[in-house]
């Protein structure tokens, strides 16, 4: 991880899990899925499979020591399924061989009898058979039911949105090494480094210390392996274990797309009721989410989605209820929006509909009930400053949003097959891990004798650019030039009890905490300094890699002050640790300040429509967003750039099917259409806002991975504006991804 990274990526130089030079001896790991989705085991025959060439072991349920169990939010997901499986793919044994060719081989040898049950693969369904996992959750304030009388339009209708498919470029990899004193060294592809340590001394019945896990660079995960590289490691591990041999576990492309779990679809029911005025008075709403068979981390997704119901919005009384429906597909997991995307896209199709049924730009609608300073979320907060407001007026206004409409209008009344669409997508997204307590990391800094800088933290570095940021915050902290300065590998024996790298606060955690650290040593370097320059500590500052007095730099550099510190047997070494102050939330009372703060901003998107072909592709996105005070532009306008393009993904392109008996049919690139330069937007032109306020976060920062995701859902509506330029549309039923056929059908009055 180097300043390099990007570079040695693009050239394929980066050591991905499966690029690690094996240890001798390694053996290779294949999984067993369960062929149906539903479904009682009654006998598992692996003999044949046990004696085929170069196999070692095949390992089921039986054979774990410890607990059989990876949930990690509730108990309820094995390792390796036992009885009963619950969806296509879930794991029922791994094959060990000596190649993994002669490994995926043996898996055909295995022969299992098993009694269907009957599947469900329909959220409402699950919740009409009170197949819930956790109860269902409301949020609400005001009084809605009161409001309504008071509405001069009321509009409702239902969105369904779609799963979407993480394809990080690495897939789900594990290498497992046994080590002397019962120890083991894993090498995972997780971005929760003690996730995995944690669930694998529980299947191994071991302590944790006897677990190092280490992340060196992940490549790509989007959430995919927040929760889900768990299972892999765990599997590698226990073979490693019963055979005292190195295992490597990688799943291929085709078997991480069948067995593990993507975005949750939602199914939802909305009703927005507006006065005379426009101004919005009541917003109710129903998400039934697709939890699949397990629960994963569904339920902290489902929270996510119930503080986004109302986006960028002040709407005085709400009510939205979730709940986690349990079916029978591969557990929907956490990605990039976390539940955010499926609520977002919900209040935007309400808003939608009203402007359409009141003839009505659907933008005058959207400016006129935006959030301002002090006004309140339905789950207690405030909002703090003026972000979504002054991001849609700079937006509505640099990007020509009155005129372009106007235009559009006229070239649409013009040609006949060749329509034109516009859509404003304002995004407000809370940064914090809703579960509180996950609000927290650790640092560890050392400074070697020689002045070069060692830095480890929770943080994993996924392509996200965490470790530019973190070395430029060090680099800033201690006054050194950033090529003194190593951001170390994740490892869970240097910092302990890692939060997962997730919900965009990456950078914001670990950054404080390292930041803590690094004044901890300033203070000591300081006062050795003052000692040798005979000054009060208070006038002594490091930068350019010196020490400067009341401004004045002095003879005493940075590498000669950090030896003499050592001689005068000085602590070259500081942990720290940081929690983000005045979180709390109040389960009972449904109200609380689950976050640290608000990043909003706002996407004007353009989208061309061939009516004749059903074709459509957007033209341009252009945002105005706030980063704070960029921590590295570059790599701010990178995730801006990548995140939009994965949103429009979602919800125009990236379409998963399943056949009648849950089975995934899109589960080749051939069959599963992602996002390419093709694909992509031709421009995309992002403005950050300044003069932000600080939230608070390092240097005025602020996170930036997750939210501008959801600008792509403006891709939807800019495209079904083209498409009303043809022909009237209902507005009541909404389904994502609308994807060319889907084009197709509403062109022809499906
Ligand atoms: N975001 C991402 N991951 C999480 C969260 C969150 O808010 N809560 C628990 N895991
Ligand atoms: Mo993320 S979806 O918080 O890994």
């Amino acid at each position: 991880m180097s300043a390099r990274d990007p570079i040695a990526h693009v050239r394929a130089e980066t050591c991905f899990v499966d690029d690690i030079p094996e240890p001798q001896g390694t053996l290779y790991a294949a999984v067993f899925g369960s062929p149906v989705a539903h479904g009682v085991v009654c006998v598992l025959d692996a003999n044949a499979a046990t004696a085929a060439p170069g196999v070692a072991a095949v390992f089921t349920a039986g054979d774990i020591p410890g607990e059989n169990q990876v949930g990690s939010m509730v108990a309820d997901q094995p390792l390796l399924a036992a009885d009963r499986v619950r969806y296509v793919g879930q794991p029922l044994a791994i094959v060990v061989a000596d190649t993994p060719t002669r490994a995926h081989q043996a898996l055909e040898n295995i022969t299992l009898t098993i009694d269907k049950r009957p599947a469900v693969f329909d959220p409402r369904q699950a919740a009409e058979n009170g197949d819930l996992i956790g109860l269902p959750r409301t949020i609400a304030m005001g009084n809605v039911d009161a409001a309504w009388s008071q509405c001069a339009t009321i509009v409702s209708g239902r969105v369904d949105s779609g799963g979407q498919e993480h394809l990080y470029l690495e897939t789900q990899a594990a290498l497992a090494i046994p080590r002397p004193c019962d120890s083991m060294h894993i090498f995972s592809a997780t971005q929760s480094p003690s996730s995995v340590q944690r669930t694998v001394a529980r299947v191994l019945a071991c302590p944790m210390h006897a677990i190092e896990v280490e992340v060196q660079r992940v490549g790509g995960a989007f959430g995919g392996k927040e929760d889900q590289a768990t299972t892999w490691a765990a599997l590698a591990a226990l073979a490693a274990h019963r055979l005292q041999r190195p295992v490597k576990l990688v799943l291929d492309r085709h078997a991480d797309m069948q067995m593990t779990g993507k975005r949750h679809p939602y199914t939802s029911d909305y009703r927005l009721g507006l006065d005379a005025d426009g101004r919005f008075l009541a917003f109710q709403a129903t998400y039934y989410q697709n939890a699949g068979a397990v629960a994963d981390l569904s339920t902290a997704v489902l929270e996510r989605s119930l503080f986004h119901a109302t986006n960028s919005y002040a709407i005085a009384n709400v009510r939205v209820t979730g709940m986690c429906c349990r079916t029978h597909l591969p557990p929907f997991t956490a990605f990039r929006g976390f539940g955010a995307p499926q609520a977002m896209v919900v209040i935007e199709a309400a808003i939608v509909a009203a402007a359409e049924t009141l003839n009505v730009p659907a933008w005058t609608l959207q400016q006129k009930n935006l959030l301002h300073g002090g006004d309140a979320f339905p789950f207690g907060m405030r909002m703090q400053g003026d972000t979504p407001q002054r991001s849609f007026d700079a937006a509505v206004s640099r990007f020509h949003v009155r005129s372009r409409l106007a235009d559009i209008e006229r070239r649409n009344a013009a040609s006949t097959f060749v329509k034109r669409g516009l859509a404003v997508m304002p995004v407000c997204f809370g940064i914090a891990f809703t579960t509180t307590m996950l609000n927290q990391a650790g640092a560890l800094v050392h400074v070697f004798v020689d002045g070069s800088v060692s830095v480890s933290t929770a943080a994993v570095e996924i392509g996200q650019g965490v470790a530019t940021k973190l070395r430029r915050m060090v680099a800033t902290a201690l006054g050194i030039d950033p090529t003194r300065i190593r951001i170390e590998n994740t490892s869970t024996a240097r910092v302990a009890n890692m939060s997962p790298t997730a919900a965009s606060s990456a950078a914001d955690l670990n950054g404080a905490a390292v930041r803590l650290a690094c004044g901890t040593l300033l203070q000591r370097l300081k006062t050795v300094a003052a000692g040798i320059q005979g000054v009060p500590a208070g006038q002594v500052t490091i930068r350019d890699g010196r020490v400067w007095i009341d401004d004045a730099p002095s003879p005493l550099v940075w590498d000669a002050l950090v030896q003499a510190a050592h001689r005068q047997r000085v602590d070259l070494s500081a942990h720290a640790f940081y929690a983000t102050p005045k979180l709390h939330y109040d389960r009972q009372r449904e109200k609380g300040r689950p976050f640290a703060y608000h990043v909003c901003g706002t996407a004007v998107v353009e989208a061309r429509l061939d009516a004749l072909r059903g074709t459509a592709s957007i033209e341009s996105v252009e945002i105005v967003h706030d980063a704070g005070r960029s921590l590295d532009p570059l790599v701010d306008r990178g995730q801006v750039e990548g995140a939009v393009v994965q949103g429009i993904g979602w919800t125009i392109l990236e379409e998963l099917m399943v056949d009648p008996d849950g089975r995934l049919l899109t589960d080749t690139l051939s069959t599963y259409k992602v996002p390419d330069l093709d694909f992509s937007p031709t421009t995309i032109e992002v403005v950050f806002l300044d003069d932000t306020a600080d939230p608070g976060a390092v240097m005025a920062s602020k996170a930036v991975g997750e939210p501008p995701l959801m600008y792509g859902i403006g891709a939807y509506f800019a495209i079904r504006a083209a498409i009303r330029a043809v022909r009237d549309v209902p507005a009541e039923r909404i389904r994502l991804p609308l994807t060319h056929a889907r084009i197709l059908q509403l062109l022809e009055g499906e």
